[in-house]
């Protein structure tokens, strides 16, 4: 697997996936899974209403309808509270986000970073957390870690 870390708006990526920092609902938001929804059309909105939510720390894939990669892979990281189970359940956001990814044959696969805007995660820290889940997968295409800030990418 390859590892890419660029700086650029999520929403303008051509790959086989992004991912979502999505919430319970899976029913649109701020931040990044504004930006999405807002990209992808209302669309988007209307199969969300169909998969009834995800628990923290889960994924669940959908189409992209207007955005141009062809999946958005929505994942629920956890809210930051400094309670002791945020890195096993931001790991599995990772990792259960490329599980999907690698059995619907996604060769490139674009996140954000995850849980580290609203939820309020220490961005150094979730970044260690984030490397280790990618490279701990046995996805075999390529992982775009995408930043978007210049400050955020030096965490990578
Ligand atoms: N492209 C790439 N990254 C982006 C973009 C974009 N277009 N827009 C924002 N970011 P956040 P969270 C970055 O708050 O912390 C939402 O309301 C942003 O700079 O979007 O997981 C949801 O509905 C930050 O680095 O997600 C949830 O309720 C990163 O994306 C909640 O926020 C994540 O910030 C999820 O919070």
């Amino acid at each position: 697997m390859n590892i890419r870390v660029i700086v650029g708006d999520i929403t303008k990526l051509p790959v086989d996936a992004i991912v979502n920092a999505a919430n319970r609902s899976l029913l649109g938001g701020g931040g990044v899974n504004g930006a999405i929804h807002r990209a992808a059309g209302c669309e988007l909105l209307k199969e969300c209403m169909t998969l009834c939510g995800c628990e923290t720390g889960q994924s669940k894939i959908t189409g992209a309808y207007n955005l141009p990669c062809k999946y958005v892979i929505h994942t629920v990281g956890p809210v930051y509270y400094d309670n002791g189970d945020e890195p096993q359940l931001l790991t599995s956001c990772y990792k259960t986000a490329l599980a999907i990814a690698k059995e619907k044959g996604i060769k490139s696969i674009a996140f954000p970073c995850l849980s580290t805007g609203v939820y309020g995660y220490p961005k150094a820290e979730a970044a260690q957390v984030a490397l280790k889940a990618i490279r701990e997968s046995d996805f075999d295409g390529e992982a775009i870690i995408c930043c978007f800030c210049e400050t955020d990418a030096t965490y990578y």
